[in-house]
């Protein structure tokens, strides 16, 4: 492939799909056996948990990859729309008008104009079945999910960022899918949110269908991993990295798939012009790549911690590595139990997590970094801008 040193073969983005993927187990294979019926036929719902940057939006296009490779059809519906139900329904439509043979009925008319038809003919009229709002969306779907079962595939519906989900067109959704599962057509579900927000929703009582989804839990990969997908990232262009690079730069990343790309990229542009990327590329590049999980990362995820939940991050900042609840109680003035109390929501956060009995840590790579940020500033809210503009130096050529 022609890789210019000015193009970067990283994806130091959201949602974009890198060139080589880290993945931990192997949820695309096992998805598309489920869809090829080489597994319970429940494992064609996949709901996928997990911080952000973790690479739920990827791997939620993988599998709609597998979908299509498997000739299945895809629905993308978006939390943002007005109704998720209407985006179903006319999107629904729309494959039943490219794939129904009987999409236009033929009727005779004596009528002039009046009804919905979309083209007249002489005597008859074609009428678009599914136009307008008549037909009830459970039987537009059984049809369309029909005729694709029929054609040897299926009915995916897909939705991102499905902790933001309204409940009640979630509800009525996942009720359709469940529908047109009980019949035995082919039909699957994929979501993917954040998992605080998802094990909020699987708490709600009309998401019994999500709860029998196969749950995906996204997250870091293994340094050997990690420091593996950015040396064949780089091994696919003219350009090569050292294996000291490599490891480094996986050892930067901390697995974490965001961090993968963004190391990788600023090492990539810091090495100039030079045909190898070095060790040294890297450890400049390694302020860089912090600055952006904390402006990236943690600061839209910082936003939403406030008051005694913000305060026990913050006294954990005293200590180096994981502080004891006790301490950290004792720093905030509260009983242990109480404390425990906002150390338990941050650990659902996944902000916190528990290396061993008595202690927590923080769970994210530069979390810390992020949180020193907050008391530099006094501000969550500031964190998101960056701290200041990381202009990358480039090695001269050697
Ligand atoms: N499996 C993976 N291996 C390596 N990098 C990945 C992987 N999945 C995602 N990424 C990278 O991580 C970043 C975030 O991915 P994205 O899917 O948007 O995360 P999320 O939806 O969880 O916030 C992007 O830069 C993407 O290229
Ligand atoms: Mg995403």
């Amino acid at each position: 492939m022609e890789t210019s040193p000015a193009t970067t073969p990283f994806t130091p983005g959201f949602g974009l799909t890198p060139r080589v993927l880290a993945l931990q187990g192997s949820p695309v294979e096992e998805f598309a056996e489920a869809l090829a019926g080489r597994r319970a036929a429940g494992e064609r719902s996949v709901l996928i948990a997990g911080a952000r940057g973790v690479g739920k939006t990827v791997l939620l296009s993988q599998l709609r990859d597998a979908a299509a490779l498997a000739h299945w059809r895809t629905i993308v519906l978006h939390t943002s729309s007005t109704s998720m139900v209407e985006e179903l329904r006319g999107s629904a439509a729309d494959l039943l008008r490219e794939l129904d043979p009987d999409a236009e009925q033929v009727r005779a008319t004596s009528a002039e104009g009046g009804a919905f038809g979309v083209r007249a003919g002489g005597d008859v009229e074609y009428v678009d079945r599914y136009a307008g709002e008549k037909v009830p969306l459970g039987r537009l779907l059984d049809r369309l999910a029909a005729l694709l079962t029929s054609a040897g595939g299926g009915l995916l519906v897909s939705v991102d960022e499905v902790q933001s989900a309204d409940r009640d067109q979630l509800h009525e959704v996942a009720q359709h899918m469940q529908d047109l599962i009980g019949e035995g057509h082919g039909a699957g579900f994929v979501a993917a949110g954040i998992r605080a927000g998802v094990d909020e929703l699987l708490a709600h009582p009309g998401t019994t269908f999500l709860r029998r989804a196969h749950r995906v839990d996204a997250g870091s990969v293994d340094l050997g991993t990690a420091a593996e997908v950015i040396r064949q990232t780089v091994a696919d262009t003219p350009r090569s990295i050292t294996v000291e690079a490599a490891v480094r730069a996986g050892e930067i990343s901390q697995g974490y798939p965001y961090l993968i790309q963004v190391i990788g990229a600023e090492a990539w542009s810091r090495a100039g012009d030079a045909q190898v990327i070095e060790v040294e590329d890297v450890e400049a590049a390694r302020a860089a790549a912090v600055d952006a999980m904390v402006v990236n990362v943690h600061g839209p995820a910082l936003r939403d911690v406030t008051g005694r939940r913000l305060d026990y991050l913050l006294a954990m900042l005293e200590d180096n590595g994981p502080s004891a609840v006790a301490d950290v109680a004792a720093r905030l003035g509260l009983e242990v139990g109480a404390a425990n109390a906002h150390r338990s929501r941050l650990i659902r956060e996944e902000l916190l997590e528990v290396p061993e009995t008595g202690r927590v840590a923080f769970a994210l790579p530069y979390l810390r970094e992020a949180l020193e940020r907050v008391r530099e500033t006094g501000s969550t809210r500031r964190v998101a801008a960056p701290a200041r503009v990381a202009r990358p130096v480039r090695r001269p050529r050697s």
